[in-house]
């Protein structure tokens, strides 16, 4: 079997692990970086050159001069997509069809979407991030979405889009305060701009994956959201609505999963999530409005307040599993400074019953109680340290906790926003 230099690079909680940072630090030796689910309801922050950028949909490697994919499984939302190149140029970053690949199949997401994502908010509320993201991929499956290479033919994309129209306008104007040719006015406004500009980009991204995985380039698979939010493994129905696991990889890329290398997990060193849904080790004091100013935990897409809890290695236990991680790296440790003491969940408890895998009763997830293990905390500012055996003895202790109850040995230690605040052991 020839040897692929492939990375898979996966959220192992409810996303926002810091999974562009990740991407970024390892981007400097990959070929190519590509997306494979989600749309821009996913906001990676990455800190370059002292400056901050928010990407939504563009790999962060972008920034590092790399090949950038946008595959056939991600939700494309070409307003959205057109406003982050030009806000990449604006910044000086070079973004053309040489370094920018769109696939051909993957699916717009139109105002529509968004107007139906806020409806479905009303009956069913997950908190979602109104970007239009479940109510594409309902389309895609109910067969009635429209392709990045439908969108680009004007005359399949009008008879299209009336189609849908005729079938979602009737529940919209329920819920929304719009006539029917506006709404269809606001979505042709700006067609002939987006679909001129974006025709460049799009390509068969499966076969350039094929042909560079075959020639040995190294291409790195970046999930969004995280294991906890999939709409297969994640606590349903408070989830997104794609594969962030990498099950995910070989539909959303048409990639076959034996090119997949080597998979890299990312975990925070405590526990976040935004939106509704279960979480047991959200922590209920004051103390989760200290971690959250420390960790700066409030959302990169929609701004919203992270909720903050405890490590949870049952999902992190149970992440693993699933997405077969080899590596694991723990990110935002020194967010944790001053706070004593530390807890990790080893368990959950619900009526006298142990359960040590991620339950897929929501009655379990909501009302099962987290059996905490605890130790102590530290004081000392750790984001400079370079060196594991350096990092004070109670971090150490902390993190062979971590290790030993999720069963792997972390690899990378992420302790600030810049790329170099990273310890590799
Ligand atoms: P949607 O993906 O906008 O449909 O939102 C569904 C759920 O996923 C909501 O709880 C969102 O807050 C959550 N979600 C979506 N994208 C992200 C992300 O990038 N980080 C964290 N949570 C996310």
């Amino acid at each position: 079997m020839k040897n692929y230099n492939t990375i898979a690079i996966i959220g192992t909680q409810w996303g926002d692990e810091g999974k562009g940072k990740v991407v970024h630090y390892l981007s400097r030796n990959a070929d190519y970086i590509v997306r494979y689910q989600g749309g821009n309801n996913a906001g990676h922050t990455v800190v370059f050159d002292n400056k901050e950028y928010i990407l939504h949909l563009i790999p962060s490697g972008i920034l590092e001069h790399k090949k950038c994919v946008i595959a056939n499984g991600v939700v494309v939302d070409p307003e959205a997509l057109y406003n982050e190149i030009q806000f990449l140029k604006s910044k000086g970053f070079n973004v053309t069809p040489e370094n920018l690949f769109i696939s051909d199949r993957a699916h717009v997401i139109l105002p529509y979407h968004k107007y139906l994502d806020k409806v479905r908010e009303e009956t069913q509320k997950i908190g979602t991030t109104q970007k239009g993201i479940g109510p594409c991929y309902a389309d895609k499956y109910s067969r009635t979405g429209i392709r990045i290479s439908d969108y680009l033919e004007e005359d399949t994309f009008m008879c299209l889009l009336k189609k849908n129209i005729d079938e979602k306008y009737p529940l919209i104007k329920n819920f929304v305060s719009i006539s029917r040719e506006s709404l269809i006015k606001q979505i042709i406004k700006n067609y002939k701009i987006y679909s001129k500009f974006l025709k460049p980009f799009v390509v068969n991204t499966t076969n350039l994956l094929i042909n560079a995985i075959e020639k040995g380039k190294v291409v790195i698979f970046e999930s969004a959201q995280g294991t906890m939010l999939d709409v297969d493994f994640g606590s349903y129905p408070y989830v997104t609505s794609s594969n962030p696991t990498v099950g995910g990889i070989s539909i959303g890329s048409g990639i076959p999963s034996k090119y997949i290398k080597k998979v890299i997990g990312i975990a925070k060193a405590y526990t976040t999530r935004v939106g509704e849904g279960p979480f047991p080790t959200e922590i209920k004091s004051k103390l989760q409005e200290v971690l959250r100013k420390q960790g700066n935990e409030y959302g990169a897409t929609t701004g919203r307040p992270r909720r903050c809890g405890w490590f949870d290695s049952v999902i992190v236990r149970y992440a693993i599993k699933i997405n077969g991680v080899d590596e694991l790296v723990l990110t935002k440790l020194d967010c944790l400074k001053g706070i004593h003491p530390l807890k990790i969940c080893i368990a959950y408890k619900y009526k006298g019953r142990l359960y040590y895998d991620f339950p897929s009763s929501r009655k379990i997830q909501f009302l099962s109680k987290p059996v905490y293990i605890s130790t102590a905390g530290f004081k000392e500012d750790i984001s400079k340290i370079k060196d594991y055996q350096e990092l004070p003895k109670n971090v150490k202790k902390y993190v062979e906790l971590i290790e030993r109850y999720c069963g792997i040995k972390i690899k990378m230690f992420s302790l600030g926003r810049e790329r170099d605040e990273t310890i590799l052991r």
